[in-house]
């Protein structure tokens, strides 16, 4: 037993690998569970009592030494004189892929951009919200069917909190904030408890529009109105706005405009009207100005909002709204060139 101890020592002391396939099989060859070291630990209690001490010290030896011969070796084998020569250093990398804006920042971006020309600036506000921001202070009556769970993410009802189903929320938090003249557009994620498809998804993007001052008049609305769909859409786009109702503005207008694509004749993407709906506007019910501690004696304004992704949609010609969430890198490519 000694014997073959002194001459496996000799042996590992003169261990030798060259790459990392020889290290791991040396390491098999004496220190697995059926390698020779092991073997040996195993012969061990076969041993005369009164040579156990000597023999088990420089078994015990021997696989410490074993061990670290190994360790050295990998160690050796991972320094940079080791590096693999089979590695073509002079290859070019790979190219970078540089990533490309997503076409509801591009749209976003463009529609806040022209806003700001007109002297809005940007306000931002959470997604989780209390019913007072979302629905409490837009005056939606305690039973306005909006707040109900088949269009509203609740995240807990015992103080009321859901996630936004619009950024009129926003609205009500620059109120709060600032005093008139306020001049803003809020974009952000919007959430309804919509079941997917083509043309409704649970989440989706808005800008609202808000402008409180002295004398602000349904006419300054129509203006700025005109002035967005114009840059928007191109200089020829007419638009038009009809009655509507929305709880936090009175009077309440739906607004289209003429066909991007037809430009007002009649065709398959207006379904012959020649007209689209792109957004809902309204001078601010007195009640909503009241409610933020603004008098509507002093001050009157309008609001106005809008999906992003509708505009996205009129101006892209995208005709499933599930395509923008997918993250599907060939049709993120294609918005490459509209930087
Ligand atoms: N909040 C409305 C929605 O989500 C959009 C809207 C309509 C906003 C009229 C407004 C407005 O500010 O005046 O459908």
């Amino acid at each position: 037993m000694l014997e073959k101890i002194n001459a496996m020592m000799a042996e590992i002391e003169a261990l030798k690998a060259s790459n990392a396939d020889e290290i791991e099989a040396l390491r098999i060859k004496y220190l697995s569970k059926k390698g020779e070291i092991t073997g040996l630990m195993a012969e061990f209690r076969n041993v005369a009592a009164d040579q156990k001490r000597e023999i088990g010290q420089k078994l015990n030896a021997l696989k410490a030494a074993a061990t670290e011969r190994i360790e050295a070796l990998k160690a050796e084998y991972q320094s940079e004189d080791h590096i693999d020569t089979n590695i073509d250093l002079t290859r070019p990398a790979y190219p970078d892929e540089v990533g490309t804006r997503h076409p509801l920042s591009l749209v976003r971006q463009e529609i806040v951009d022209i806003f700001a020309r007109m002297g809005f600036s940007i306000a931002e506000g959470p997604e989780v919200e209390d019913d007072w921001h979302v629905y409490g202070a837009l005056n939606f009556a305690d039973d306005h069917p909006a707040r109900d769970m088949q269009d509203t993410f609740f995240v807990q009802r015992d103080p009321i909190v859901v996630l936004r189903s619009h950024t009129s929320s926003v609205q009500v938090r620059v109120m709060n904030q600032q005093k008139p003249p306020i001049r803003v557009v809020c974009p952000g994620r919007v959430y309804r408890n919509e079941a997917i498809s083509a043309r409704a998804h649970c989440f989706f993007h808005q800008v609202e529009g808000l402008y409180i001052d002295k004398d602000v008049s349904f006419a300054d609305l129509k203006q700025v109105l005109h002035q967005f769909a114009v840059e928007m859409f191109g200089p020829n786009t007419q638009i038009r706005l009809r009655p509507s109702y929305f709880p936090f503005t009175e009077p309440s207008a739906e607004m289209d405009v003429s066909c991007t694509l037809c430009g007002g004749k009649g065709c398959s993407m207006c379904k012959g009207a020649g007209w689209l709906e792109i957004m809902g506007c309204g001078m601010v019910d007195p009640n909503v100005l009241e409610a933020s501690g603004i008098d509507p004696k002093e001050y009157t304004g309008y609001a106005f909002g809008m999906g992003v992704e509708r505009i996205a949609n009129l101006k892209y010609r995208v005709k499933d709204l599930r395509l923008f969430s997918e993250n599907d890198k060939r049709f993120l490519n294609e918005f490459a060139a509209a930087h």
